[in-house]
């Protein structure tokens, strides 16, 4: 089982999936800490509301802040990492703190309409203005490079030709929903790892 960290910055709906999947069981994991990068982000509220343990790093000085976030880490005995709409930079002090334990879902088939800026519906909008036929989700394990660690999951979602950025964006997030807690099992049975900077089977041993 994971002690999970989930960190935010705004809806939430990523932590909901992953809340959700813990209750019906098909994911072995608790979430321990839910932490945000904006005080006023819904989904502190929403995690509060449950008694899931929340933090804020709004006001904290910028060369405090990675000390910050692993405080708050390793009291809430936290063992993994999702990213789950979080908008900031990871420090790289909690990269190293965390390697290979923590992933981030993206809104796009990486690494295409990936790095700095490219988040939300910025992302749906590049995938638009490219005409590509084909985007989809990726959960990726972080490292310092933004949107560009190993790849753990990936799903398409079709382009249709009325797509705007939002109904491109809601059915990505449909995919989303199922795939970020789908990549944290397979870190909660240990069927993933990250070797050679690759995340691969456990199995293929
Ligand atoms: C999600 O679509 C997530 O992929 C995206 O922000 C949204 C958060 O929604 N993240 C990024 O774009 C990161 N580059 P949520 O708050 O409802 O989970």
């Amino acid at each position: 089982m994971l002690n999970i960290a989930v960190f935010v910055s705004g809806r939430g709906s990523n932590l909901r999936a992953i809340h959700e999947a813990v209750e019906r069981g098909t994911l072995d994991a608790k979430i321990v800490l839910v932490l945000s990068s904006r005080d006023d982000a819904p989904a502190l509220t929403w995690a509060s509301a449950r008694g899931i343990p929340t933090a804020s790093l709004q006001g904290i000085a910028a060369d405090e802040v990675a000390t910050n976030i692993v405080q708050h880490l390793e009291s809430a005995g936290t063992d993994f990492i999702a990213l789950a709409g979080y908008m900031k930079r990871i420090p790289e002090e909690v990269v190293r703190w965390y390697r290979g334990r923590m992933v981030n879902v993206h809104p796009a088939l990486l690494p295409s309409f990936g790095g700095k800026g490219m988040y939300g519906e910025r992302v749906h909008k590049a995938v638009l203005d490219a005409g590509v036929r084909v985007s989809g989700a990726t959960v990726h394990i972080v490292d310092e490079e933004y949107d560009r660690g190993p790849i753990v999951l990936q799903r398409c979602v079709p382009v249709e030709e009325n797509d705007t950025p939002a109904s491109l964006a809601e059915r990505v997030l449909a995919v989303e929903h199922a795939l970020l807690p789908e990549a944290l099992q397979l870190f909660s049975r240990g069927q993933m790892e990250v070797r050679d900077g690759r995340v691969q089977s456990t199995k293929q041993r």
